[in-house]
Formats: C-alpha cells, sequence, structure tokens
C-alpha cells in the first residue's frame, strides 16, 4: 500500500502526452483520474469517448496550487476562498462560475466547473510541469467502480489511455468532496473525501446534503459506482441470514461483514469483514466491489454504516451501487 513516487522522466513523459492531446492516467489521493490538457477540447472530448460517458456530463479540472484559482473562475465568493484554503490541496472540489479559460466541453456545456488541488506528490508533480490545468473524471467506464490503484486503470481501460502514471494505491479511497459554492450557502453535491462536519466546522454553518438533485451529476443518477454483481442492502443483524439464504438459492454470494459481526461463521462465496475504522473501510471499499467480480459473485450483500464522518460517503456509493441499473 501506500503512495510510489513517479520519476522525473515519467512526469515528463506525461507532460509530453497532455501537450500531444493523449490521455494520461494519475494517480489521486481519492482515486485514479483519466486526465486531458483542459484547454484542449478535443483532448477533452477523448475523455468522454474512452469513458463512455455522455458529453453532457461536466468533469473536474484539477490544479496545481490554490493560487491558479482565480486564471479558470470568476466570481469566487468568500466561503469558497476559506474552503479551498483549508482543504487545498486535499478531497474536495469547488464548483464555481467557469472563466473564459475552461472549454464549455470540460463543463458540459455549463457556466460553472468543477476544480480541486489533489493532495498526491505524483499529481501534483505533473500538474507543477504541466503548468496547465488537467481534466480527470474518474478513470473507469461509465458507472463501473472507481479505480483504486494503477492496475485497475488498466484493468478498466487498457490501450485506451496513453500513459498510466503509478502512484500506488490511493489514500482516501472514495471522490472527492463535491460542494456547489456558486451561491450564498454552499451546497454538498457529492459527499466525499472531506466530511460535511469538517466543512461545517470551517464554514461555521450548517450544511445541507441534497437527498437527490442535479440530473447534471452523474454521481447522482441512481446506479452509478456499481460493481457487476448485483448489490442488496440490508440491515446489519440480517447480512448474515440474507447471505446464506441467497447461497441457498444458488447464488455466488459475496459479503461485506459488519466489523460487529466479524467473528461469526458465514455461509457465502467470499466474505471481507469491513474495517472497523470508516477512513480504512472508504480506502478498501472499491478494491471490495472490484474483488467480489473478480472471485465471480453475482450477489453482494452489504449493509450502510453510520452516515457520520466519511460514513456519510461510503453509504451514498453503497446505495448507488444498489440503485436500479436501467436508469443509467
Ligand atoms: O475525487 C475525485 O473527485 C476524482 C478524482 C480523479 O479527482 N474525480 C471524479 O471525477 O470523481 P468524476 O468525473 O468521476 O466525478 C465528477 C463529478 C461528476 O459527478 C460531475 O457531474 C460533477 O463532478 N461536476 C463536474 N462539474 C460540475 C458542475 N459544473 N456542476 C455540478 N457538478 C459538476
Ligand atoms: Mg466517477
Amino acid at each position: 500500500m501506500g503512495r510510489v513516487a513517479a520519476s522525473t522522466s515519467d512526469i515528463e513523459k506525461a507532460v509530453g502526452v497532455l501537450r500531444d492531446g493523449g490521455l494520461v492516467a494519475m494517480p489521486t489521493e481519492t482515486v485514479y483520474g483519466l486526465g486531458a490538457n483542459a484547454e484542449d477540447p478535443a483532448a477533452v472530448s477523448r475523455i468522454f469517448q474512452v469513458k463512455g460517458r455522455p458529453p453532457s456530463h461536466p468533469l473536474i479540472v484539477h490544479l496545481g496550487s490554490a493560487e491558479q484559482l482565480d486564471d479558470w473562475v470568476q466570481d469566487v465568493p468568500a466561503a469558497a476562498r476559506l474552503l479551498a484554503e483549508h482543504f487545498w490541496p486535499g478531497p474536495l472540489t469547488l464548483v464555481l462560475r467557469r472563466g473564459p479559460r475552461v472549454p464549455l466541453e470540460a463543463t458540459g456545456g455549463l457556466e460553472t466547473v468543477a476544480v480541486r488541488v489533489p493532495d498526491h506528490p505524483v499529481a501534483l508533480a505533473l500538474l507543477a510541469a504541466f503548468g496547465g490545468g488537467v481534466t480527470a473524471p474518474s478513470a473507469n467506464r461509465f458507472g463501473s467502480v472507481s479505480p483504486t490503484t494503477a492496475d485497475d486503470v488498466r484493468a478498466e481501460l487498457g490501450d485506451a489511455v496513453d500513459l498510466v502514471l503509478d502512484g500506488g494505491s490511493c489514500e482516501v479511497g472514495v471522490e472527492s468532496t463535491i460542494v456547489d459554492a456558486t451561491g450564498g450557502t454552499p451546497v454538498i453535491l457529492r459527499p466525499g473525501g472531506v466530511t460535511r462536519e469538517d466543512l461545517e466546522a470551517v464554514l461555521g454553518c450548517p450544511l445541507a446534503v441534497p437527498a437527490t438533485s442535479h440530473v447534471r451529476v452523474p454521481g447522482q443518477h441512481p446506479s452509478h459506482y456499481a460493481p457487476r454483481a448485483r448489490v442488496v442492502l440490508v440491515e446489519p443483524e440480517k447480512v448474515i441470514t440474507e447471505a446464506a439464504l441467497a447461497s441457498e438459492l444458488g447464488h455466488q454470494v459475496g459479503v461485506l461483514l459488519p466489523a460487529a459481526f466479524a467473528t461469526e461463521p458465514v455461509k457465502a462465496h467470499a466474505v471481507v469483514a469491513v474495517p472497523a475504522s470508516m477512513a480504512a473501510y472508504a480506502r478498501g471499499l472499491y478494491g471490495f466491489l472490484r474483488e467480489f467480480d473478480q472471485r465471480g459473485c453475482d450477489l453482494i450483500v452489504a449493509s450502510l454504516p453510520v452516515e457520520e464522518g466519511l460514513g456519510l460517503a461510503i453509504a451514498n456509493r453503497l446505495r448507488r451501487a444498489a440503485g436500479p441499473r436501467s436508469t443509467v
């Protein structure tokens, strides 16, 4: 686990790929991103092709430092500055008014743009050497589980990406928290690596997390972050009986076993005991889901963690993984 420093020549190669309009998969502290030069509309369009993502779904522009914010956005409210100051580099994405440097290809035609400064030495080295912004969605096919290792990226995208920078496994493990900071009170569009509690402590006011909103945010579609196996959510104390029942019915069941039941016997094809620490759970979550797919599970039985701290992001991803598939 942990971070692997990319060599200077890897970074130089990656900068060359970006300048030539190519795609570079880069590690961040949250998940791996599929990066292109934010100011090259053709390269940005290639991201959508490779991901199989509808072009109306906007991307995040990654910057090398908070000082670059005003080069890319306009009308930054005081609350947004405060959040950038406190949480960058880090797993927080701010939605702000688009500056002229951001092509509409990157924003899905919106007049707002999502920006963040990632907290990973390889991403920061790349962004510093490149100098510009890098648009990067998570480096997975649209709707599937985000990659948290370089091998996951290769398995997802293969030759469709020109270069994969290996930065080890991602320390946060779930995507950034997205905050719409264009209006008066900031609104959480997607819970993620920075907790609601941390945001509220800095802002000094409670924050709303809309249950559903924003059709423009694919992370808000019911089935997103989904493994191939169907995901069923039950109460923690019902996980073991549900798994046994489904196994008897002939399913290859993968179980995300709540920490409180870690020592109990389980009848299932594959069992992962969920880490008691929410940080470790978030770090491992996508790897667990991928492992169930790799082991041939057709059904995953899980329960939701308590929805506070990182538990809010974990529960959000599990709910979406369990959501109806037809709506993607
Ligand atoms: O941690 C992360 O955020 C990772 C790493 C690579 O930085 N990136 C990521 O990107 O998760 P992606 O594309 O998978 O998710 C970005 C989300 C999408 O749900 C998108 O709709 C939303 O950000 N988004 C981007 N621009 C937006 C905007 N202008 N308004 C509202 N939502 C926006
Ligand atoms: Mg994604």
